[in-house]
């Protein structure tokens, strides 16, 4: 007679694998594709470990088990990602937003409501769209513009878009830079820019963890030399926005100092802020303008 496989047993293979695969966050990552395999949420499984499983739970979970093992991200495998309080799709169309990104969105959400919330933001390179997604749900009455150059990308914005009900209040526009907005004749609108750009230095790309090297969008991520390539063609575009009075960026670690001169050179900011994330690192640069920089 066979033993029946109950969820503590599924949990602790699991967990064991993803150990041996050099995953971060074994048993945490192990409970939450034994989750999608029941289908349960993740915190149910403390509650149903002397639960029996199926053959074809347990057949679904060695298949993420495997994936998660090649060091594919969670977030691709689940299909999910929390982002400022609110769940959204993410796959391989789109690099997995990050949580450190959720500053970027919070400077930018309290700096309107105080000043202008009826400013016209647009967010360069919004990939899975959650930055320009959270701001439309916290600033109503903000015309919104989301930009990627990658086609694939802006696909999965607008299906997270009608997700969380915000398809009509986001305008979805495929191109570089600031090329997009000029196409549309906005350029004169845009007050506000928030930006997430690539900025991982190249010669740095193949010491990333393997999730992000070999899984997320190459051009999502390399910021050619130094990751600082972006600046070098926006900055000049942002000098054709009349109206702009705020311009928020994430950067990389150790970046505070180039973005914060380059920005300076470029558009004359009446002040420079630089924000830490929670671990202390330097991570947002907002630069605020009056209406004299062009
Ligand atoms: C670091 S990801 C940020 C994605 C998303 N905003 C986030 O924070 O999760 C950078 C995004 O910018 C896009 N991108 C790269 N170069 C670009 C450019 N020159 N103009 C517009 N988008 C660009 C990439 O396709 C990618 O989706």
């Amino acid at each position: 007679m066979t033993a029946v496989t109950r969820v503590m047993d599924l949990l602790q293979e699991g967990t064991s694998c993803l150990v041996a695969a050099g995953v971060d966050s074994p048993r945490f990552d192990a409970a939450c594709l034994l989750a999608l395999a029941l289908p349960v949420e993740h915190n149910q499984i403390p509650l149903m470990l002397h639960d029996p499983v199926s053959a074809d739970q347990r057949d679904r979970f060695q298949q993420y088990l495997q994936r998660r093992c090649q060091r594919e991200p969670l977030q691709y495998i689940t299909g999910k990602v929390d982002f400022f309080g609110r769940l959204f799709a993410c796959d391989r169309r789109a690099m997995v937003p990050r949580p450190e990104t959720e500053l970027l969105v919070e400077a930018v959400t309290t700096y309107c409501q105080h000043h202008c919330p009826h400013a016209a933001i647009a967010d360069i390179g919004t990939g899975a769209g959650v930055i320009a997604i959270s701001l439309a749900t916290m600033l109503p009455a903000a015309p919104i513009y989301a930009t990627d150059i990658s086609d694939e990308a802006l696909k999965l914005t607008a299906e997270n878009a009608r997700l969380h009900s915000a398809p009509n209040r986001i305008e979805l526009l495929c191109g570089p830079y600031l090329d997009p907005l000029a196409k549309m004749g906005v350029l004169a609108e845009v007050e506000v820019i928030v930006t997430n750009p690539p900025y991982v230095a190249t010669n740095l790309f193949d010491d990333l963890q393997p999730e992000v090297r070999d899984f997320e969008p190459r051009p999502a991520l390399d910021g050619g030399h130094q990751g600082l390539d972006f600046y070098a063609h926006f900055l000049p575009q942002c000098r054709q926005l009349p109206r702009l009075r705020l311009l928020a960026t994430e950067i990389g670690i150790g970046q505070a100092g180039a973005v914060t001169r380059l920005v300076s050179e470029h558009l004359n900011p009446t002040e420079i802020e630089v924000c830490p994330d929670l671990a202390g690192i330097s991570r947002v640069v907002l630069a605020y303008l009056d209406q004299t920089h062009t």
